[in-house]
Protein backbone atom coordinates (compact mmCIF):
# COMPACT_ATOMS: atom_id res chain seq x y z
CA UNK A 1 0.00 0.00 0.00
CA UNK A 2 1.44 3.19 -0.91
CA UNK A 3 2.31 6.43 1.47
CA UNK A 4 2.34 9.85 0.22
CA UNK A 5 6.29 9.31 1.27
CA UNK A 6 6.62 7.11 -2.08
CA UNK A 7 6.03 10.09 -4.44
CA UNK A 8 7.75 12.99 -4.92
CA UNK A 9 6.78 16.56 -5.91
CA UNK A 10 8.98 17.71 -8.92
CA UNK A 11 9.79 21.86 -9.42
CA UNK A 12 12.49 22.37 -11.52
CA UNK A 13 15.98 20.60 -10.08
CA UNK A 14 13.63 20.51 -6.75
CA UNK A 15 12.64 16.76 -5.56
CA UNK A 16 9.63 17.88 -2.48
CA UNK A 17 8.23 15.91 0.23
CA UNK A 18 4.65 16.34 -2.40
CA UNK A 19 2.63 18.70 0.54
CA UNK A 20 1.52 21.93 0.23
CA UNK A 21 0.11 23.69 3.03
CA UNK A 22 -2.21 26.11 1.66
CA UNK A 23 -1.74 29.87 2.14
CA UNK A 24 -4.58 31.12 5.09
CA UNK A 25 -4.99 34.73 5.50
CA UNK A 26 -4.97 36.90 7.90
CA UNK A 27 -1.83 35.17 9.08
CA UNK A 28 -3.19 31.86 9.87
CA UNK A 29 -1.21 30.47 8.04
CA UNK A 30 1.96 31.62 9.56
CA UNK A 31 5.71 31.93 9.32
CA UNK A 32 6.13 29.28 11.61
CA UNK A 33 4.12 27.02 10.06
CA UNK A 34 5.23 27.56 6.73
CA UNK A 35 8.79 27.18 8.45
CA UNK A 36 8.39 23.64 9.50
CA UNK A 37 6.85 22.68 6.19
CA UNK A 38 10.22 23.96 4.50
CA UNK A 39 12.34 22.10 7.27
CA UNK A 40 10.02 18.88 6.65
CA UNK A 41 11.13 18.96 3.18
CA UNK A 42 7.60 20.02 1.18
CA UNK A 43 6.09 23.55 0.69
CA UNK A 44 4.86 25.99 3.14
CA UNK A 45 2.73 29.58 2.46
CA UNK A 46 2.36 32.35 4.47
CA UNK A 47 0.24 35.06 2.80
CA UNK A 48 -0.21 38.38 1.81
CA UNK A 49 -3.14 39.45 3.46
CA UNK A 50 -3.33 42.48 5.39
CA UNK A 51 0.56 42.45 5.86
CA UNK A 52 1.12 45.43 7.13
CA UNK A 53 -1.10 44.58 10.30
CA UNK A 54 0.78 41.25 10.11
CA UNK A 55 3.72 42.90 10.35
CA UNK A 56 2.72 45.41 12.92
CA UNK A 57 1.83 42.09 15.25
CA UNK A 58 5.41 40.66 14.23
CA UNK A 59 7.78 43.57 14.68
CA UNK A 60 5.51 45.89 16.13
CA UNK A 61 5.63 48.57 13.08
CA UNK A 62 3.01 50.66 13.19
CA UNK A 63 2.48 50.59 9.35
CA UNK A 64 -2.09 50.46 10.33
CA UNK A 65 -1.95 53.50 13.07
CA UNK A 66 0.34 55.48 11.07
CA UNK A 67 -2.21 54.94 7.86
CA UNK A 68 -5.53 55.46 10.49
CA UNK A 69 -3.43 58.88 11.45
CA UNK A 70 -2.79 60.36 7.87
CA UNK A 71 -7.15 59.67 7.22
CA UNK A 72 -8.57 59.97 10.39
CA UNK A 73 -10.67 62.73 9.35
CA UNK A 74 -12.11 60.36 6.87
CA UNK A 75 -13.58 57.94 9.06
CA UNK A 76 -17.43 59.12 9.18
CA UNK A 77 -17.44 59.51 5.41
CA UNK A 78 -18.84 56.57 3.58
CA UNK A 79 -16.96 57.71 0.52
CA UNK A 80 -13.39 56.04 0.78
CA UNK A 81 -12.43 56.83 -2.40
CA UNK A 82 -9.72 59.06 -0.72
CA UNK A 83 -8.00 56.62 1.73
CA UNK A 84 -5.11 54.79 -0.41
CA UNK A 85 -1.91 52.89 0.64
CA UNK A 86 1.39 54.50 0.67
CA UNK A 87 3.19 52.06 -1.89
CA UNK A 88 6.64 52.47 -0.60
CA UNK A 89 5.03 51.82 3.27
CA UNK A 90 3.28 48.65 1.84
CA UNK A 91 6.70 47.34 -0.39
CA UNK A 92 8.43 47.59 3.60
CA UNK A 93 5.92 45.74 5.27
CA UNK A 94 5.91 43.00 2.12
CA UNK A 95 9.73 42.97 2.43
CA UNK A 96 10.09 42.64 6.35
CA UNK A 97 7.47 39.91 6.63
CA UNK A 98 8.96 38.01 3.38
CA UNK A 99 12.45 38.41 4.05
CA UNK A 100 12.32 37.81 7.74
CA UNK A 101 10.63 34.44 7.25
CA UNK A 102 13.35 33.61 4.16
CA UNK A 103 16.54 34.03 6.40
CA UNK A 104 14.84 32.10 9.49
CA UNK A 105 14.40 28.62 6.42
CA UNK A 106 15.66 25.53 7.38
CA UNK A 107 16.04 22.67 5.35
CA UNK A 108 15.17 21.45 1.74
CA UNK A 109 11.51 22.73 1.45
CA UNK A 110 10.45 25.86 -0.10
CA UNK A 111 8.54 28.67 1.28
CA UNK A 112 5.79 30.55 -1.07
CA UNK A 113 3.50 33.27 -0.58
CA UNK A 114 -0.19 33.10 -1.50
CA UNK A 115 -1.07 36.48 -2.94
CA UNK A 116 -5.20 37.44 -3.34
CA UNK A 117 -6.01 39.37 -6.73
CA UNK A 118 -9.38 40.09 -4.26
CA UNK A 119 -7.56 42.60 -2.14
CA UNK A 120 -7.79 45.50 -4.20
CA UNK A 121 -6.89 47.98 -1.73
CA UNK A 122 -8.75 50.77 -3.61
CA UNK A 123 -5.88 50.47 -6.45
CA UNK A 124 -5.83 46.86 -7.83
CA UNK A 125 -2.91 46.98 -10.19
CA UNK A 126 -0.30 49.41 -8.30
CA UNK A 127 -0.78 47.39 -5.06
CA UNK A 128 -0.82 44.15 -6.38
CA UNK A 129 2.33 44.74 -8.34
CA UNK A 130 4.20 46.45 -5.30
CA UNK A 131 3.44 42.91 -3.43
CA UNK A 132 4.43 41.08 -5.69
CA UNK A 133 7.50 42.61 -6.80
CA UNK A 134 8.46 43.35 -3.06
CA UNK A 135 7.85 39.92 -2.31
CA UNK A 136 10.88 38.54 -4.66
CA UNK A 137 12.99 41.21 -3.92
CA UNK A 138 12.82 39.60 -0.29
CA UNK A 139 13.79 36.28 -1.68
CA UNK A 140 10.47 34.53 -1.65
CA UNK A 141 10.65 30.43 -3.24
CA UNK A 142 7.47 31.42 -5.12
CA UNK A 143 4.31 32.75 -5.52
CA UNK A 144 1.09 31.48 -5.60
CA UNK A 145 -1.84 33.31 -7.15
CA UNK A 146 -5.33 33.43 -6.05
CA UNK A 147 -8.77 34.46 -5.52
CA UNK A 148 -8.97 35.61 -9.00
CA UNK A 149 -8.55 35.06 -13.02
CA UNK A 150 -5.03 36.93 -12.78
CA UNK A 151 -5.13 37.85 -16.41
CA UNK A 152 -2.56 40.39 -15.65
CA UNK A 153 -0.53 39.58 -12.87
CA UNK A 154 2.14 37.98 -14.53
CA UNK A 155 2.90 41.07 -16.47
CA UNK A 156 3.19 42.72 -13.39
CA UNK A 157 6.52 41.41 -12.63
CA UNK A 158 7.67 40.00 -16.34
CA UNK A 159 10.64 42.72 -16.38
CA UNK A 160 11.63 41.83 -12.79
CA UNK A 161 15.16 40.00 -12.05
CA UNK A 162 13.17 36.89 -10.92
CA UNK A 163 10.33 36.90 -13.47
CA UNK A 164 12.00 33.13 -14.64
CA UNK A 165 13.72 31.27 -11.77
CA UNK A 166 10.95 31.97 -8.78
CA UNK A 167 8.31 29.50 -8.67
CA UNK A 168 5.08 30.87 -9.60
CA UNK A 169 2.13 29.39 -9.49
CA UNK A 170 -1.82 29.88 -9.93
CA UNK A 171 -5.12 28.98 -7.92
CA UNK A 172 -8.04 27.84 -10.46
CA UNK A 173 -11.15 26.03 -9.60
CA UNK A 174 -11.75 25.36 -13.54
CA UNK A 175 -10.51 24.28 -16.57
CA UNK A 176 -12.11 27.83 -18.22
CA UNK A 177 -9.84 29.58 -15.64
CA UNK A 178 -6.87 27.98 -16.55
CA UNK A 179 -7.01 28.03 -20.19
CA UNK A 180 -8.11 32.11 -19.77
CA UNK A 181 -4.89 32.37 -17.64
CA UNK A 182 -2.80 30.55 -20.04
CA UNK A 183 -4.02 32.15 -23.18
CA UNK A 184 -3.89 35.79 -21.46
CA UNK A 185 -0.37 35.12 -20.51
CA UNK A 186 0.89 33.08 -23.72
CA UNK A 187 3.04 35.96 -25.15
CA UNK A 188 5.42 36.20 -22.00
CA UNK A 189 6.79 32.98 -22.83
CA UNK A 190 6.57 31.59 -19.30
CA UNK A 191 4.19 28.30 -18.26
CA UNK A 192 3.36 28.32 -14.73
CA UNK A 193 5.72 26.35 -12.61
CA UNK A 194 2.77 24.51 -10.99
CA UNK A 195 -0.94 24.70 -10.99
CA UNK A 196 -3.58 24.44 -7.74
CA UNK A 197 -7.01 23.31 -8.68
CA UNK A 198 -8.50 24.06 -5.46
CA UNK A 199 -12.25 22.03 -5.39
CA UNK A 200 -15.77 23.81 -3.28
CA UNK A 201 -14.79 21.74 -0.50
CA UNK A 202 -11.66 24.11 0.78
CA UNK A 203 -11.78 26.95 3.41
CA UNK A 204 -11.48 30.03 2.39
CA UNK A 205 -13.38 31.82 -0.69
CA UNK A 206 -14.49 29.04 -3.54
CA UNK A 207 -14.15 29.99 -6.68
CA UNK A 208 -17.30 28.58 -7.47
CA UNK A 209 -20.84 30.10 -7.24
CA UNK A 210 -23.66 29.08 -4.05
CA UNK A 211 -24.46 26.02 -6.11
CA UNK A 212 -20.69 24.66 -4.95
CA UNK A 213 -22.13 21.72 -3.98
CA UNK A 214 -23.07 20.56 -7.45
CA UNK A 215 -18.87 20.44 -8.12
CA UNK A 216 -16.38 17.60 -7.35
CA UNK A 217 -12.91 18.37 -7.22
CA UNK A 218 -11.72 14.73 -8.61
CA UNK A 219 -13.90 15.43 -11.86
CA UNK A 220 -12.17 19.14 -12.14
CA UNK A 221 -8.84 17.43 -11.75
CA UNK A 222 -8.89 14.74 -14.02
CA UNK A 223 -10.43 17.41 -16.93
CA UNK A 224 -7.17 19.86 -16.22
CA UNK A 225 -5.07 16.23 -16.14
CA UNK A 226 -6.75 15.39 -19.53
CA UNK A 227 -6.02 18.69 -20.82
CA UNK A 228 -2.70 19.12 -20.10
CA UNK A 229 -1.60 16.02 -21.27
CA UNK A 230 -3.05 16.88 -25.12
CA UNK A 231 -1.76 20.01 -25.28
CA UNK A 232 1.62 18.68 -23.97
CA UNK A 233 1.90 20.91 -21.05
CA UNK A 234 4.36 19.37 -18.31
CA UNK A 235 3.00 21.40 -15.55
CA UNK A 236 2.70 19.85 -12.33
CA UNK A 237 -1.35 19.66 -10.66
CA UNK A 238 -1.84 19.92 -7.15
CA UNK A 239 -5.31 19.08 -6.25
CA UNK A 240 -6.81 21.08 -2.78
CA UNK A 241 -10.05 20.88 -0.76
CA UNK A 242 -11.31 18.35 1.68
CA UNK A 243 -7.87 16.00 1.26
CA UNK A 244 -8.11 14.68 4.33
CA UNK A 245 -5.57 11.94 5.28
CA UNK A 246 -2.77 10.19 3.70
CA UNK A 247 -5.03 8.69 2.02
CA UNK A 248 -7.25 10.90 0.43
CA UNK A 249 -4.28 12.43 -1.19
CA UNK A 250 -2.29 8.77 -2.22
CA UNK A 251 -5.90 8.53 -4.21
CA UNK A 252 -5.02 11.94 -6.00
CA UNK A 253 -0.80 11.07 -6.45
CA UNK A 254 -1.64 7.44 -7.94
CA UNK A 255 -3.95 9.40 -10.69
CA UNK A 256 -1.17 11.81 -12.08
CA UNK A 257 -1.34 14.62 -9.78
CA UNK A 258 2.14 15.64 -8.24
CA UNK A 259 1.03 16.88 -4.95
CA UNK A 260 -1.65 17.83 -2.77
CA UNK A 261 -2.33 21.11 -0.92
CA UNK A 262 -3.90 20.81 2.06
CA UNK A 263 -4.58 23.63 5.12
CA UNK A 264 -7.62 23.00 7.34
CA UNK A 265 -5.75 19.78 9.29
CA UNK A 266 -3.37 21.97 10.29
CA UNK A 267 -5.41 24.84 11.80
CA UNK A 268 -5.28 23.00 15.62
CA UNK A 269 -1.67 23.23 15.04
CA UNK A 270 -0.18 24.98 17.53
CA UNK A 271 2.45 26.57 14.55
CA UNK A 272 -1.29 27.84 12.79
CA UNK A 273 -1.48 31.64 13.97
CA UNK A 274 -5.77 31.17 15.00
CA UNK A 275 -5.90 32.21 18.96
CA UNK A 276 -5.78 28.84 20.92
CA UNK A 277 -9.60 29.58 21.90
CA UNK A 278 -10.48 29.38 18.69
CA UNK A 279 -8.94 26.31 17.61
CA UNK A 280 -10.57 24.77 20.23
CA UNK A 281 -13.89 26.13 18.30
CA UNK A 282 -12.77 24.00 15.32
CA UNK A 283 -11.89 21.16 17.10
CA UNK A 284 -15.83 21.21 18.74
CA UNK A 285 -17.39 21.33 15.71
CA UNK A 286 -19.94 19.41 14.22
CA UNK A 287 -21.09 19.14 10.49
CA UNK A 288 -23.89 21.09 11.21
CA UNK A 289 -21.80 24.11 12.35
CA UNK A 290 -20.27 24.62 8.84
CA UNK A 291 -21.74 26.54 6.20
CA UNK A 292 -20.87 28.33 3.07
CA UNK A 293 -22.50 31.72 3.02
CA UNK A 294 -21.99 34.91 0.94
CA UNK A 295 -21.23 37.42 3.23
CA UNK A 296 -17.84 37.94 2.29
CA UNK A 297 -17.74 41.72 0.63
CA UNK A 298 -15.41 39.38 -2.32
CA UNK A 299 -18.43 38.17 -3.77
CA UNK A 300 -17.20 34.96 -3.37
CA UNK A 301 -18.69 32.20 -1.24
CA UNK A 302 -17.00 31.70 1.76
CA UNK A 303 -16.78 28.23 4.20
CA UNK A 304 -16.94 29.34 7.83
CA UNK A 305 -18.48 28.29 11.38
CA UNK A 306 -21.95 29.75 11.59
CA UNK A 307 -20.67 30.64 15.62
CA UNK A 308 -17.82 33.15 14.07
CA UNK A 309 -18.80 36.26 16.00
CA UNK A 310 -18.12 38.27 12.96
CA UNK A 311 -21.40 37.11 11.42
CA UNK A 312 -24.05 39.69 12.43
CA UNK A 313 -21.63 42.45 13.89
CA UNK A 314 -22.78 45.30 12.62
CA UNK A 315 -18.94 47.38 13.07
CA UNK A 316 -18.37 50.76 11.32
CA UNK A 317 -16.56 50.07 8.25
CA UNK A 318 -12.66 50.43 9.22
CA UNK A 319 -11.40 51.29 5.76
CA UNK A 320 -9.08 54.15 7.17
CA UNK A 321 -6.75 51.64 8.96
CA UNK A 322 -7.39 48.61 6.42
CA UNK A 323 -9.11 48.85 3.63
CA UNK A 324 -7.93 45.97 1.64
CA UNK A 325 -10.95 45.28 -0.30
CA UNK A 326 -11.64 48.55 -1.76
CA UNK A 327 -12.34 48.36 -4.95
CA UNK A 328 -10.46 50.25 -7.66
CA UNK A 329 -13.68 53.62 -7.00
CA UNK A 330 -13.00 53.24 -3.23
CA UNK A 331 -16.35 51.20 -2.73
CA UNK A 332 -16.86 48.20 -0.46
CA UNK A 333 -20.05 45.73 -0.58
CA UNK A 334 -19.95 46.08 3.28
CA UNK A 335 -20.09 49.83 3.37
CA UNK A 336 -23.08 49.60 1.39
CA UNK A 337 -24.66 47.05 4.05
CA UNK A 338 -23.52 48.74 6.95
CA UNK A 339 -25.13 52.12 5.70
CA UNK A 340 -28.35 50.51 4.69
CA UNK A 341 -28.63 49.05 8.16
CA UNK A 342 -27.62 52.47 9.54
CA UNK A 343 -30.51 54.61 7.20
CA UNK A 344 -33.24 51.68 8.08
CA UNK A 345 -32.53 51.83 12.28
CA UNK A 346 -31.82 56.19 12.95
CA UNK A 347 -30.48 56.98 16.08
CA UNK A 348 -30.12 52.77 16.95
CA UNK A 349 -26.65 52.86 18.90
CA UNK A 350 -25.98 49.09 18.11
CA UNK A 351 -27.16 47.64 14.49
CA UNK A 352 -26.25 44.01 12.99
CA UNK A 353 -25.56 43.65 9.49
CA UNK A 354 -26.61 40.40 7.72
CA UNK A 355 -25.80 40.81 4.26
CA UNK A 356 -22.32 41.49 4.22
CA UNK A 357 -19.51 40.96 7.46
CA UNK A 358 -16.43 43.60 7.36
CA UNK A 359 -13.64 40.77 6.39
CA UNK A 360 -10.49 43.24 6.82
CA UNK A 361 -11.28 43.69 10.65
CA UNK A 362 -12.75 40.50 11.37
CA UNK A 363 -10.19 38.44 9.46
CA UNK A 364 -7.79 40.48 11.20
CA UNK A 365 -9.25 39.77 14.66
CA UNK A 366 -10.03 36.11 13.91
CA UNK A 367 -13.76 36.74 14.25
CA UNK A 368 -14.38 35.03 10.93
CA UNK A 369 -13.65 31.28 11.35
CA UNK A 370 -13.15 30.20 7.92
CA UNK A 371 -12.36 26.34 7.38
CA UNK A 372 -12.51 23.09 5.37
CA UNK A 373 -16.12 21.41 4.90
CA UNK A 374 -13.98 18.28 6.99
CA UNK A 375 -13.21 20.77 9.56
CA UNK A 376 -15.77 18.75 12.11
CA UNK A 377 -13.49 15.70 11.68
CA UNK A 378 -10.64 17.48 13.60
CA UNK A 379 -11.42 16.18 16.77
CA UNK A 380 -11.11 12.75 15.64
CA UNK A 381 -7.53 14.22 15.09
CA UNK A 382 -6.61 14.52 18.70
CA UNK A 383 -6.98 13.34 22.18
CA UNK A 384 -9.88 14.85 24.64
CA UNK A 385 -8.39 16.17 27.89
CA UNK A 386 -9.29 15.89 31.31
CA UNK A 387 -10.66 19.10 31.03
CA UNK A 388 -12.57 19.10 27.94
CA UNK A 389 -10.65 20.89 26.04
CA UNK A 390 -8.44 19.16 22.73
CA UNK A 391 -4.99 18.70 22.63
CA UNK A 392 -3.33 21.35 19.90
CA UNK A 393 -0.83 19.36 17.67
CA UNK A 394 2.56 20.08 16.47
CA UNK A 395 2.78 21.09 12.69
CA UNK A 396 5.37 18.12 12.16
CA UNK A 397 2.75 15.73 13.65
CA UNK A 398 0.15 16.55 11.10
CA UNK A 399 2.67 16.80 8.19
CA UNK A 400 3.88 13.37 9.05
CA UNK A 401 0.85 12.02 9.40
CA UNK A 402 -0.24 13.00 5.86
CA UNK A 403 3.24 11.82 4.44
CA UNK A 404 3.41 8.22 6.27
CA UNK A 405 -0.18 7.05 6.73
CA UNK A 406 -2.15 4.43 5.15
CA UNK A 407 -5.49 3.03 5.24
CA UNK A 408 -7.24 6.40 5.98
CA UNK A 409 -5.61 5.71 9.23
CA UNK A 410 -5.11 9.29 11.40
CA UNK A 411 -2.51 8.79 13.58
CA UNK A 412 -3.18 10.90 17.57
CA UNK A 413 -0.59 13.09 18.72
CA UNK A 414 1.50 11.17 21.69
CA UNK A 415 -0.65 11.55 25.17
CA UNK A 416 0.52 14.54 27.11
CA UNK A 417 2.85 13.48 30.24
CA UNK A 418 1.01 13.70 32.95
CA UNK A 419 2.60 15.46 36.18
CA UNK A 420 3.19 13.51 39.06
CA UNK A 421 2.93 15.31 42.52
CA UNK A 422 6.58 14.94 44.32
C1 LIG B 1 -8.49 28.96 7.75
C2 LIG B 1 -8.29 28.96 6.26
C3 LIG B 1 -7.97 30.14 5.62
C4 LIG B 1 -7.73 30.14 4.24
N1 LIG B 1 -7.34 31.31 3.63
C5 LIG B 1 -7.00 31.29 2.31
C6 LIG B 1 -6.46 32.45 1.70
O1 LIG B 1 -6.27 33.48 2.34
N2 LIG B 1 -6.13 32.38 0.38
C7 LIG B 1 -6.31 31.22 -0.35
O2 LIG B 1 -5.98 31.21 -1.54
N3 LIG B 1 -6.80 30.11 0.22
C8 LIG B 1 -7.13 30.11 1.53
N4 LIG B 1 -7.58 28.96 2.12
C9 LIG B 1 -7.64 27.72 1.30
C10 LIG B 1 -6.42 26.83 1.55
O3 LIG B 1 -5.24 27.48 1.16
C11 LIG B 1 -6.49 25.46 0.84
O4 LIG B 1 -6.37 25.53 -0.55
C12 LIG B 1 -7.74 24.64 1.16
O5 LIG B 1 -8.36 25.00 2.35
C13 LIG B 1 -7.38 23.17 1.18
O6 LIG B 1 -8.44 22.39 1.58
P1 LIG B 1 -8.54 21.77 3.07
O7 LIG B 1 -8.62 22.93 3.98
O8 LIG B 1 -9.79 20.96 3.01
O9 LIG B 1 -7.30 20.93 3.31
C14 LIG B 1 -7.84 28.94 3.49
C15 LIG B 1 -8.19 27.76 4.16
C16 LIG B 1 -8.42 27.76 5.52
C17 LIG B 1 -8.78 26.47 6.20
Amino acid sequence: MKRVDDFRLRLGRRELVPIVIGGMGVDISTAELALEAARLGGVGHISDAMVPTVADRRFQTHFVSEKLKLYKYNVANSDKSKVLFDLGRLAEATQMHVGRTMEAKRGSGLIFINCMEKLTMNSPKDTLRVRLRAALDAGIDGITLSAGLHLGSLALIEDHPRFRDAKLGIIVSSLRALTLFLRKNARLNRLPDYVIVEGPLAGGHLGFGMDWAKYDLRAIVSEVRDYLGAEKLDIPLIPAGGIFTGSDAVSFLENGSAAVQVATRFTVSRECGLPEDVKQEYFKASEQDVEVNALSPTGYPMRMLKGSPGIGAGIRPNCEAYGYLLDGTGNCAYIKAYNAEVAAHPGEKKISVKDKTCLCTHMRNFDIWTCGHYAYRLKDTSRRLADGSYQLLSAEHVFRDYQFSTDQQVTLPPAPAIATAM
